[in-house]
């Protein structure tokens, strides 16, 4: 059911504004066209997102970017068929810009309104690019404000957590390191690139969660920021240089050494066979190598979308409404509205 039909896709829970196309297709969602417009460089001298800003720039950027994604897949707004919007999880402020456009849009064109999970989205990005999800499958979704461990038994509606980080998300711990070392925000793609310069074993940082006694499933990333800082400090007190390429790539690897133990002890644990990593984090070179080496030898498929499709999108918010409408789902009335706490 819904094949054939056109998904417009809108993502607003953060810094981005992304747009998306797709085509309900039996081989999985089809790409179309999309465009993202960002508000980081705002956010930038601040160190982490300013809701405020955040939410200005998605209302400046949205008619814009619906425009861009238009003109790139070729389409025009008689084309759409239904439309998917991030309902939460996210920022209050930010989510209720996107919300609004999409109704706006939904009751302008006459074409149903699905509101959709931001957590989805992130999964469903993969199917985008390597089609339809086998199922169950574990997720590892690995993103700024989250890091879980998600069972996936459908796309559309049921995704159960099977663990998550006590305290820091994954992308928070690059972004605070980053800012420690004094690098730009978002930090992630930074630490991903001086890393390249440098020694993953010269410094043993600590890995969060990993001891006889802990919860198998679950992750912490602040000792290990706290770790990181202080071993700033000491050099700064012995009157040491830091080598930030080293820090960065010892960092790293006991960042991506833990997601990578534990996903895949929960797959073989679980006796589930395909793996799929998302998040903004899953743009990460290091992790994608790692995880690829570590599965392989568990025997596990693998799964990781372009990093481009890895960070927030509108595509992937699309992805999630073409499995919605695929399964017949009910459209959000008009009393949708934006949830930050959505789980
Ligand atoms: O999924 P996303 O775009 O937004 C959220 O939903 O949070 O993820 C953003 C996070 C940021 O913390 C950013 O530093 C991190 O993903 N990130 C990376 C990389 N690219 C983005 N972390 C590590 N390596 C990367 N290449
Ligand atoms: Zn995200």
């Amino acid at each position: 059911e819904g094949r054939g039909a056109v998904l417009l896709g809108i993502e607003t829970s953060c810094d981005e504004t992304g747009v998306g196309l797709v085509r309900v297709g039996a081989d999985g969602p089809e790409l179309l066209g999309q465009a993202v417009a960002s508000s980081q460089d705002e956010h930038a001298r601040f160190g982490g997102v300013v809701p405020e800003i955040a939410s200005r720039a998605h209302l400046e950027a949205m008619v814009p970017t619906v425009r861009a994604a238009f003109a790139r897949a070729g389409l025009e707004p008689r084309d759409v068929d239904a439309i998917a919007v991030t309902a939460g999880p996210g920022l209050a402020g930010a989510l209720l810009v996107g919300v609004a456009a999409a109704k706006a849009y939904a009751a302008a064109w006459d074409v149903p309104l699905f509101g959709v999970n931001h957590l989805a989205g992130h999964v469903a990005a993969d199917t985008l690019e390597h089609g339809p999800l086998p199922t169950p499958a574990l997720a590892l979704l690995v993103s700024g404000g989250h890091t879980q461990l998600l069972r996936v038994d459908d796309l559309a509606g049921s995704i159960t957590e099977i663990g998550t980080t006590i305290d820091d998300a994954a992308g928070e711990a690059y972004d605070k390191v980053a800012r420690l070392l004094g690098l730009s925000y978002p930090g992630g793609p930074v630490i991903d690139r001086l890393a390249g310069d440098g020694d993953p074993a010269a410094i043993r940082f600590p890995r969060g969660l990993t001891g006889p006694q802990d919860p198998a499933y679950d992750f912490s990333f602040s000792g290990l920021k706290t770790a990181v800082a202080r071993y700033i400090e000491q050099a700064e007190r012995d009157g040491r240089v830091v080598d930030v390429p080293d820090v960065c790539a010892s960092f790293q690897e006991a960042v991506v050494d833990v997601l990578t133990a534990k996903t895949v002890r929960a797959a073989v644990e679980l006796g589930i066979g395909t793996v799929v990593v998302a998040g903004g984090v899953a743009a990460n070179g290091r992790l994608r190598a790692l995880a690829q080496q570590r599965c392989a030898a568990a025997g596990l498929t693998l799964r990781v979308p372009r990093p481009g499709l890895c960070t927030d999108n509108g595509a992937m918010i699309a992805a999630v409404g073409a499995a919605v409408l695929a399964a017949g789902g009910v459209p959000s009335g008009p009393a949708l509205t934006g949830n930050p706490g959505l789980p």
